[in-house]
């Protein structure tokens, strides 16, 4: 038997409005549901099987949403945040209210990041025994060494006792007094790619987020846009 909600939750949850705004529309007879004016907003409605109109246009219930989003620096990773703009935000009022960031990224990170209202898959991503891979881009300050790529990859001890797992760290430029690497790691300690980095003495001056697991960022995205994701990046997570 197919899982009912109510009419107030299924049209906030597709993003006509807030719980407020949709018992007044039903109030005044704007929804349909199989053709019939519904004036209860707790009324079940059954999302497959039932049509739901709202002001003459079909609403279809989406279950779960995800969302690709390149994350601008300034940005929170929150839902919410007295302060700041979160993640959430960016993505939109017109859209449902309970999304959420999988993971976090620091106010200053830029970069890849997944949201979605899906908490088993975001369970999956997080889980600390997936050790889902996350490749950075770092500008790091100063001369990063060549022996860094060998301490990494055996898993160093950061100063406060962290040891890391091993890591793969690429050294791609060096510019007077700054060098570009691509680090790799398995794991998402708090701020661990600025730990990293900050105990072979380099730290990081900017840092951008590429992949997370089996998704890449799009680079057709730019910092604070966002798309759905594809159906077969989904399937990627699926297989996860
Ligand atoms: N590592 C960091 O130091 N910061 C981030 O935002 C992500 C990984």
């Amino acid at each position: 038997m197919e899982k009912e909600i109510r009419l107030d939750k299924f049209l906030a949850d597709m993003g006509k409005g807030t719980r407020s705004q949709i018992r007044e529309a039903v109030r005044k007879g704007r929804v349909l549901v199989n053709g019939e004016i519904v004036k209860e907003s707790d009324r079940k409605v059954r999302p497959m099987e039932e049509q739901v109109l709202f002001d003459g246009e079909p609403v279809s219930y989406v279950e779960y949403e995800y969302f690709m989003l390149n994350k601008p620096q300034g940005v929170i990773s929150a839902t919410y945040d007295p302060r700041h703009k979160t993640v959430v935000d960016l993505i939109g009022d017109k859209k449902r209210k309970d999304l959420f960031p999988v993971g976090r990224l620091d106010i200053d990170t830029e970069g890849l990041l997944l949201i979605t209202n899906d908490g088993a898959l975001a369970h999956r991503l997080l889980a600390p025994k997936k050790h889902v891979d996350k490749t950075y881009f770092a500008r790091c300050e100063g001369h990063v060494p060549d022996s860094a790529v060998k301490d990494f990859a055996d898993g160093i001890l950061l100063d406060d006792g962290l040891k890391c797992l091993p890591a793969a760290l690429v050294i791609q430029k060096r510019d007077a007094g700054t060098t570009d690497v691509l680090l790799t790691i398995h794991e998402g300690k708090f701020h661990q790619v600025k730990r990293m980095m900050e105990s072979c003495g380099c730290p990081v001056l900017s840092l951008k987020r590429l992949t997370m697991g089996p998704l890449t960022l799009d680079e057709a995205l730019r910092p604070g846009e966002f798309r759905p994701l594809t159906e077969y990046e989904l399937e990627l997570l699926n297989n996860l």
